[in-house]
């Protein structure tokens, strides 16, 4: 499975771990950032998201300080629903019930092993569909 990855430099070193500890199950697709110097999430956001957007069995990973600056500018995107994620818990209800497509995570607030979790969680919970499908297609404003 490709999976699309990006970070600013807050979310640099995480993303850098993410794709090392999952190398084996994923191929990441990296849209950077490539160093830890100081940068603009939008500029790796929108690449991201507009990838992600074109393909309905595509995800994708974006990590920042908080995750807010990734979430605010990825669901901009049409048919993007990105969920910004703490703890397994909430990575696995981001996929049952709201069917997120973009994995955020704010690399300043939890632990490396905790990402690790998110991550393994995001990937192998499926959307539930039924009540759930009428209220994901309610996010759209042109629907
Ligand atoms: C960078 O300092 C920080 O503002 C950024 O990573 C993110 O948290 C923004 O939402």
């Amino acid at each position: 499975m490709k999976i699309a990855i990006a970070s600013d430099h807050a979310g640099f070193d995480l993303k850098e771990l993410v794709k090392q500890h999952f190398a084996d199950i994923f191929e990441f697709e990296d849209f950077g950032t490539h160093s830890p110097e100081s940068v603009d999430y939008p500029d790796f956001a929108h690449p991201l998201a507009d990838w992600v957007s074109k393909d309905p069995q595509r995800f994708g990973i974006l990590i920042c300080g908080t995750g807010n600056g990734m979430i605010m500018t990825a669901n901009k995107h049409e048919n993007i629903r990105a969920g910004l994620c703490w703890c397994p818990d909430i990575a696995a209800l981001a996929r049952q019930h709201n069917n997120a497509n973009i994995l955020v995570m704010p690399a300043r607030f939890i632990p490396v092993e905790v990402a690790f979790s998110i991550v393994e969680k995001f990937f192998n919970t499926e959307f539930e569909g039924g009540r759930h499908q009428r209220r994901v297609e309610k996010i759209n404003l042109n629907k």
